[in-house]
């Protein structure tokens, strides 16, 4: 056990009946939903993973590739002896390409909403890093946080990438944004962005033939069964993900393919035939929408990489 690492949980966000309680106001609104935040237990970042390396799922790869080349300018921009914050970490492995090209990064903390699958991955990091002081937040990164300095540290970096922007309306990616900003204590911020493009595109990157997208929308409904003890048919709902092009943005939808009845945590819900249950919107921008909304946050936008297919952008923003 690496001494380094202990698993802290903010005291504001120790609620464990969440789930439950979101499920309810999410089921009980016309037309339901459910929050994407909860796909991401150990088994749907698992799952999420596995969608990363799907070949219709450009954006992993894309920024995979955008960091690796631009990793040297990026680390300059950021600056020696820096502690890097990862909001909704996940696998940790795109921070590794950051971490290797800074110069004697300090600490790194990555906050995830799955403290079981953080803890797991962070614990191969400091097999890889034995000098870097780690700080793992089990915790939604979209509450109010006060992350704790890392001794040593002369300035701190938030690194956001995957586009995890996208799955928030944009008055909402915005005050995400600005409370991001305030948590920086005016460090920087590299955020990576999924671009609009040809919509045939990115509805093949949320249809995959192999299915894998599917599974991890009917996760949700697995999680609700295990931990809320509902009675979904996962096979009974069909996974529906339209490109709106009007909004610029991929909705996902799990669609009751019967009329059905489930419980929940003792509460009844019915599904008509057809009826849609909303569970992700993941919004595309151009470059220059998504500059307008970060000075909209405070941020001064200094740099910006993109892919020659114009796929992906990755933005490096200052604190103004
Ligand atoms: C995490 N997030 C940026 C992904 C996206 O593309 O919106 C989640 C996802 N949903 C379906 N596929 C991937």
């Amino acid at each position: 056990m690496d001494a380094r690492i202990a698993l802290a949980t903010p005291l504001s966000q120790r609620r464990p009946d969440d789930f439950a309680r979101d499920m309810i106001a999410g089921l009980s609104k016309t037309p339901k939903e459910i929050s994407c935040k909860y796909f991401y237990d150990a088994e749907g970042s698992r799952l999420f993973e596995a969608i990363c390396d799907l070949p219709e799922y450009y954006p992993t790869r894309t920024e995979t590739a955008l960091l690796k080349t631009h990793a040297e300018e990026i680390a300059a921009l950021i600056g020696p002896e820096a502690e890097i914050v990862e909001f909704g970490a996940g696998a940790l492995a795109k921070v590794r390409l950051l971490l290797d090209a800074l110069d004697r990064p300090r600490g790194y903390t990555p906050i995830d909403i799955s403290g079981d699958y953080l803890m797991e991955v962070t614990r191969q990091l400091a097999a890889d890093y034995p000098a870097l002081a780690l700080n793992p937040l089990a915790a939604d990164f979209t509450l109010k946080l006060a992350i704790p300095a890392m001794p040593g540290a002369r300035r701190r970096a938030g690194f956001f990438p995957g586009s995890t922007i996208g799955n928030f309306r944009p008055d909402g990616a915005a005050a995400l944004l600005r409370q991001m900003r305030a948590s920086l204590n005016g460090g920087g911020l590299l955020i990576g962005v999924d671009l609009v493009k040809d919509p045939a595109r990115l509805h093949a990157a949320y249809n995959d033939p192999a299915g894998i997208t599917a599974a991890f929308n009917r996760h949700l409904l697995l999680r609700a069964n295990r931990e809320l003890g509902a009675n979904f048919d996962p096979q009974a709902f069909a996974h529906y993900a339209p490109y709106n092009v009007a909004l610029h943005r991929v909705e996902m939808y799990l669609v009751s393919l019967k009329r059905q009845a489930v419980t929940l945590a003792g509460r009844r819900f019915e599904f008509a035939a057809g009826e849609p249950v909303h569970t992700e919107d993941s919004h595309k921008y151009t470059p220059d929408g998504f500059r307008e909304m970060a000075a909209r946050a405070g941020f001064a936008p200094r740099a910006m990489w993109r892919d020659a297919d114009g796929l992906f952008s990755l933005h490096w923003l200052e604190s103004a």
